[in-house]
């Protein structure tokens, strides 16, 4: 394979480097292609554009390949649960018995929040939504804890770690309390990580949250799913941040507002709103099918369609597997899933879907099963923050390690006006 691309422009015939991946992907390496011509690349939405090299996550979009630092998805799904999988993003290999060890009785000795986060969330409306509090608790988590905002070595950067994907689950916790009005329940250090999580979801101070062993396997798994996918939105805006020096903490909340929106994490609200609007009658599977072939409708079908996959999303297929499992387990019957299974049914066999190869990604049934474990709608979301935390912090330390890389700055081809003379208000 040629290790060059010519570029030809005019009468100037340039050689750019080519660069091959350990999986065979090739990139052009076009760093040099301004300072040898003048020209930059138009690539909006960066469909065509790779912002870094990393060693974390592996997709194979055609093939449904999902694999974090080598070790495929399914592999983790079957043998091992979100916290081991946050260490090997973050660390780049599965961790000793000693280690995982040590980063528990982190993950353990750091869920409390200072009691002055209380007075926090206080000071929000009952009904603010969940994704705009835990930007600004993370945020919050900066004010309280500067002695990280230099990370020098990797033992600190597994404290300051094991703080944040600590801290953020009982935020989020504390977050649907203040929304309910109910007491803050407070971490229990005997109970594991999701299992503390569910407790201080669902505990009363006079009724103690027994945690149904599959509930917490569930969400396990739905967490690990979640926990990374090379330079999505989310992932690539905490870089962007992380790119200028900000903290650990700041990058992620800007990450946790990216992936607020509906054609991102917040899918996962819209699909559940979406099923459950065919459910009360408001519209029918097919009709929705329609609305979403209508470019006119602005309608997307939620849950469908991938940037990468062109084939069925590898975490889909495990998490609807799982609904069945788990609803089956709880002994939930939700017409919800049965609706979802038949608009998946009608859009695969629909030849817009198949034209443009659209199927359902991870979004589509993790929100069945988050709300027969009784999380409520609005905190879907902050659930997939909770989950992809790991990713963006080994993201973050990827380019925090990396002493070449530079501050990220896109450039713009301009089209506004050309120059022109101020005009006084009373010539205008
Ligand atoms: N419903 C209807 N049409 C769709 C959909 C959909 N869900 N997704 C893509 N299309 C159409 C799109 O309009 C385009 O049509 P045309 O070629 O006629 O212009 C074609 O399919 C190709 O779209 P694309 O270029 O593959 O889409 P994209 O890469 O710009 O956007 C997406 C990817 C995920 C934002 C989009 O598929 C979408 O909006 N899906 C619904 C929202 C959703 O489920 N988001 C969660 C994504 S997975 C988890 C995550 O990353 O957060």
């Amino acid at each position: 394979m040629a290790k060059t691309a010519t570029i030809t422009y005019g009468d100037k015939k340039i050689e750019l480097p080519v660069i091959e991946g350990t999986e065979a992907e090739i990139a052009i390496d076009i760093s040099s292609l301004r300072a040898q011509t003048g020209l930059i690349t138009l690539d909006p939405a960066f469909g065509n554009t790779g912002s870094c090299k990393s060693a974390i996550t592996y997709i194979d979009g055609e093939k449904g390949i999902l694999r974090y630092r080598g070790i495929p998805i399914e592999e983790l799904a079957k043998n091992t649960r979100f916290t081991e999988v946050a260490w090997l993003l973050i660390f780049g290999r599965l961790p000793k018995q000693d280690e995982l060890d040590r980063f528990s009785r982190q993950l353990t000795m750091n869920a409390s929040l200072n009691e002055a986060f209380k007075h926090h969330f206080e000071g929000f409306p009952v009904d603010a939504p969940p994704m705009a509090m835990l930007s600004a608790m993370i945020n919050t988590l900066a004010c309280f804890h500067p002695q990280f905002n230099k990370i020098e070595d990797e033992e600190t950067f597994e404290e300051v770690s094991a703080r944040l994907i600590s801290k953020v689950r009982t935020i989020a916790a504390f977050i649907y309390r203040r929304s309910m009005g109910l007491p803050y329940i407070y971490p229990d250090p005997k109970r594991r990580y999701v299992n503390n999580f569910l407790h201080m979801m669902f505990s009363m101070p006079y009724d103690e949250y027994q945690c149904d062993p599959d509930v917490e396997a569930a969400l396990n798994l739905i967490l690990l799913l979640h926990a990374d996918h090379e330079q999505n939105c989310s992932t690539s805006t905490v870089r962007m941040v992380g790119s200028s020096r900000a903290n650990l903490f700041t990058s992620c909340a800007a990450g946790v507002c990216a992936l607020w929106g509906p054609l991102h994490g917040g899918a996962n609200v819209a699909v559940l709103e979406m099923l459950e609007e065919i459910h009360k009658g408001g519209l029918t599977p097919q009709h929705c099918l329609e609305l979403a072939k209508n470019k006119e409708s602005g309608f997307k079908l939620m849950g469908f369609g991938h940037r990468v996959y062109k084939s069925f999303d590898p975490r889909a297929k495990i998490l609807k597997k799982a609904a069945d499992t788990v609803l089956d387990k709880l002994g939930v019957n939700d017409p919800l899933l049965d609706i979802a299974r038949r608009l998946e049914e009608l859009a695969l066999k629909d030849p817009y879907f198949i034209e443009r190869k659209l199927y359902p990604n991870v979004d589509f049934y993790s929100g069945i099963i988050m709300k027969a474990m009784g999380i409520p709608v609005n905190m879907f979301t902050v659930m997939f923050a909770i989950g992809r935390l790991p990713g963006w912090i080994a993201h973050w330390k990827e380019q925090h390690d990396d002493n070449t890389s530079r501050i990220a700055r896109p450039r713009q081809v301009y089209i506004g006006p050309t120059t022109h003379d101020y005009v006084p208000m009373n010539k205008r």
